[in-house]
């Protein structure tokens, strides 16, 4: 490695130390190009991507299709407020609500700001549907979730590092197990419960998978008590799991089922890679008689539903159908579990996940570094990964990855376990 390109990766790696806030632990490498499922750095390195940004790259890096309606429209016109109509934002709202099979869309920016939109409104159908006494709507959440980062969210949080040091927090919520139906079921015996929000699977929690039924057992619960069935794919959707949806669950539609589903949530939430990791956009989708509870001046976001954004979102969405990437996250993913599984190393405590996220469950404790040092041996071996609650690590590349190319990493990860 020549002086002058490491001090290019050390002058980056100190200027974020010294002018950035501490709000995140990278792992070192510093990267300055993306294609696909490839990732560079400064040295010319390349890696094979095993985080995706936390599932916002499904498409790949800089998707050619992606890319070119993202600068076709920065061209053109890139932001309007709502202030007036523009001509992208009906055609993307026609778009996403066919796709999904919801009446309508509230467009947001991250994937936070959506969790927080379906907060408000499920509280606000909660008063003007259910007749919930005001102030008195609860909201029901699960242990070990994450749903973001603002005040409001982490009030439902139980993850001491997100919640510690900020209080007081939002009332109004309250935490049950999760996957545990008959908890949910003893919480809804209150008729103040408004809804139940939870992720289909738990990503930052580990990749946590719930007993099969679990989702429509929840569903259920929900319809018989009359409270909306809120589901936070903001990391699990769009084909991720291996299907459209990770509510889809194992429904034989081929994924993009468009509202067969006995899971079909109330409120949907999206973001991530409804971008293909180029721009922040998220969404709420929901029928009218919950999204039209909020009115004009309640609800908003000067970014939300932009151009810019509606059309990079469509051609996201276009993309996923069009390359079949459920089905390649379906198949590739029952493939790396299973080749996963028999790697013979005492550090592998158990593969487990859905559709290509997934995680490898390290035989340490969570305060051990393995899963860190772990990474960082991927990492020099051309994977870069990153652990989530110590001793788990994460295994979710862009859904364009070809079995070759999986096969390649395979044997990385192979190597690295067995050489440790
Ligand atoms: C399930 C879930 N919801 C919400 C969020 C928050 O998204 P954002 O970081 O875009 O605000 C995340 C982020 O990881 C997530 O995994």
């Amino acid at each position: 490695m020549n002086d002058q390109v490491l001090n290019i990766s050390q002058k980056s790696i100190q200027l974020e130390d010294k002018y950035g806030a501490h709000n995140y632990h990278p792992l070192p490498v510093v990267l300055k190009k993306g294609k696909g499922v490839f990732v560079w750095d400064v040295n010319g390195k390349v890696y094979f991507d095993f985080l995706s940004a936390y599932s916002a790259v499904n498409q790949g890096h800089s998707h050619p299709r992606i890319i070119k309606a993202l600068t076709d429209q920065a061209q053109e016109l890139s932001l309007t407020s709502r202030a007036f109509y523009n001509d992208s934002l009906g055609e993307y709202e026609h778009y996403i609500t066919s796709y999904f099979g919801f009446d309508k869309v509230l467009p947001m920016n991250t994937g936070v700001e959506a969790v927080e939109t379906a907060l408000k409104l499920c509280r606000k159908w909660a008063y003007e549907k259910k007749g919930i006494p005001a102030n008195q709507a609860k909201i029901v959440m699960v242990e070990a979730n994450f749903h973001g980062r603002t005040l409001g969210v982490i009030s439902g949080s139980t993850d001491p590092d997100s919640r510690a040091g900020f209080g007081p927090y939002l009332p109004g919520l309250e935490v049950i197990p999760y996957n545990d139906s008959n908890a949910l079921a003893k919480a809804l015996e209150d008729p103040n419960v408004a809804g139940f929000m939870v992720e289909p699977i738990q990503g930052e929690a580990g990749v946590v998978v719930p007993d099969q039924d679990y989702l429509s057992k929840c569903k259920a619960l929900c319809k018989e008590a009359n409270a909306l069935f809120i589901a936070d794919e903001v990391q699990t959707g769009l084909a991720r799991t291996g299907r459209l949806l990770a509510v889809c669950g194992d429904c034989n539609c081929k994924g993009f089922c468009e509202n067969k589903y006995e899971t079909r949530p109330d409120i949907l939430i999206l973001g991530k890679a409804l971008s293909g990791g180029v721009y922040p956009v998220s969404a709420v989708l929901a029928d009218d008689e919950i999204m039209l509870c909020i009115k004009p001046g309640e609800h908003g976001s000067t970014y939300g539903g932009n151009p810019l954004a509606c059309k990079v979102a469509v051609e996201a969405l276009r993309v996923l159908k069009d390359e079949r990437l459920d089905d390649n996250a379906r198949f590739l993913g029952k493939y790396l579990r299973q080749e996963l599984r028999k790697i013979e190393s005492p550090l592998i405590d158990l593969v487990r996940g859905k559709g290509l996220l997934n995680a490898i469950v390290i035989n340490d404790s969570p305060e051990s570094s393995t899963a860190w040092d772990l990474c960082l041996k991927l990492r020099d071996n051309g994977l870069l990964a990153k652990p989530t609650h110590g001793n788990i690590i994460r295994l979710a590349p862009p859904l364009v990855i070809t079995k070759q190319q999986l096969d390649e990493c395979i044997e990385i990860i192979r190597k690295t376990f067995i050489e440790f």
